[in-house]
């Protein structure tokens, strides 16, 4: 797609950040990257792995650097065709660093000391709680108001976040003039929150201090299956869908985020059948599910240059979008033109 198809007007533009930490998960992939192929169809999609805000936290640099090339590819294997969106790298992009320093002289102190993640974060980084730690959530709102994203894909984690980044945006437009959108929350449609596979009245998540309760996608088969095989169901013996049964309903969602099955076809699929050959089924089918993911991200990984030209090709396109903004930023607050 040329440059010129890439700003058409009429469509609108997201933006989102992925963190070069650890691997998507079955949850994360089925509530939200799994759509992100067909998003880049209907809008124009911007998407950045976002080393800057990881170093907030201690990295250690080889691990950083191998994590976030792991993250790009992994990014490509989950559909994002770096052909219809630009797919790039938040550190190869200086303007997001750059528009930071001035939003963060619109941003109180008092609003980033409410924020709960930096509370959060610093109680579990007490020996590290570093100024960018603090200002974090301001490079998000650079990332986002430096491409005029109208959209942006965030779990509720991140809409504290998001909602400073409109408060940004809305307070340097009333000093200095119209100048950034104020960014949307993009709630996808098919949202489906799935449990902890140990404790299913819990949330998926990749901290879980229990190394069975989260399926990432990258994980093989064999892995995939013991983990299902140990879900936690109940001491019925009945495959539907029902109050109370928290186990089975969180192991149906999945069965059916996967293979497209109602709930009442997966009963009826499974009626006088035991929970081991339900849970079996649910394993073999996500493995099937996840395979493709698994075999593209193992080519993309293989072919560091394929990934490096994408990678150069992306920020190139980056750095052109925001420089514009970033000019208009600078010429507002009064800075001497750069001739
Ligand atoms: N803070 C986000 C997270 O931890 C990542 C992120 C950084 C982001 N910049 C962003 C998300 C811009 C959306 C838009 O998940």
């Amino acid at each position: 797609m040329s440059q010129q198809e890439m700003t058409t007007p009429q469509k609108k533009r997201i933006f989102s950040g992925i963190q070069p930490t650890g691997v998507f998960t079955l949850g994360n992939y089925i509530g939200a990257v799994r759509n992100w192929g067909a998003l880049q169809d209907e809008y124009e999609s911007i998407y950045c792995i976002v080393d800057l805000h990881a170093i907030t936290v201690m990295q250690e640099p080889a691990a950083l650097r191998a994590n976030t090339m792991r993250a790009y590819a992994l990014m490509l294997a989950c559909g994002i065709d770096p052909k219809k969106s630009v797919a790039f790298i938040q550190s190869h992009n200086p303007n997001h660093a750059e528009l930071s320093w001035v939003l963060s002289c619109s941003t109180m102190f008092g609003e980033l000391s409410r924020m709960t993640q930096f509370k959060d974060k610093s109680a579990r980084h007490a020996d590290n709680i570093n100024a960018g730690l603090f200002t974090y959530p301001v490079l998000m709102a650079a990332d986002i108001l430096a491409y005029n994203a109208d959209l942006v894909p965030i779990g509720a984690d991140q809409k504290q976040h998001l909602e400073l980044a409109r408060n940004i945006a809305v307070r340097f437009n009333q000093r200095f003039g119209q100048t950034f959108t104020v960014p949307e929350p993009y709630v996808p449609a098919s949202g489906a929150r799935l449990m902890s596979l140990q404790d299913p009245t819990k949330k998926m998540s990749k901290s879980d201090e229990n190394a069975n309760a989260c399926v990432f996608i990258l994980d093989d088969k064999d892995t995939i299956m013991r983990k299902f095989k140990r879900a936690v169901t109940d001491s019925e013996a009945e495959v539907c869908y029902r109050e109370g049964k928290d186990g089975i309903n969180n192991l149906m969602t999945i069965y059916s985020c996967v293979t497209g099955k109602t709930m009442d076809e997966i009963t009826a699929e499974f009626a006088g059948k035991g929970y081991g050959d339900f849970k079996s089924a649910v394993g073999e089918a996500v493995a099937d599910h996840l395979a493709p993911v698994r075999s593209e991200f193992a080519r993309l990984s293989a072919d560091k240059a394929y990934l490096n030209e994408c990678i150069a090709i992306g920020s190139e396109q980056a750095y052109r979008m925001t420089r514009k903004i970033l000019s208009k930023v600078y010429r507002r607050v009064g800075f001497v033109d750069h001739k």
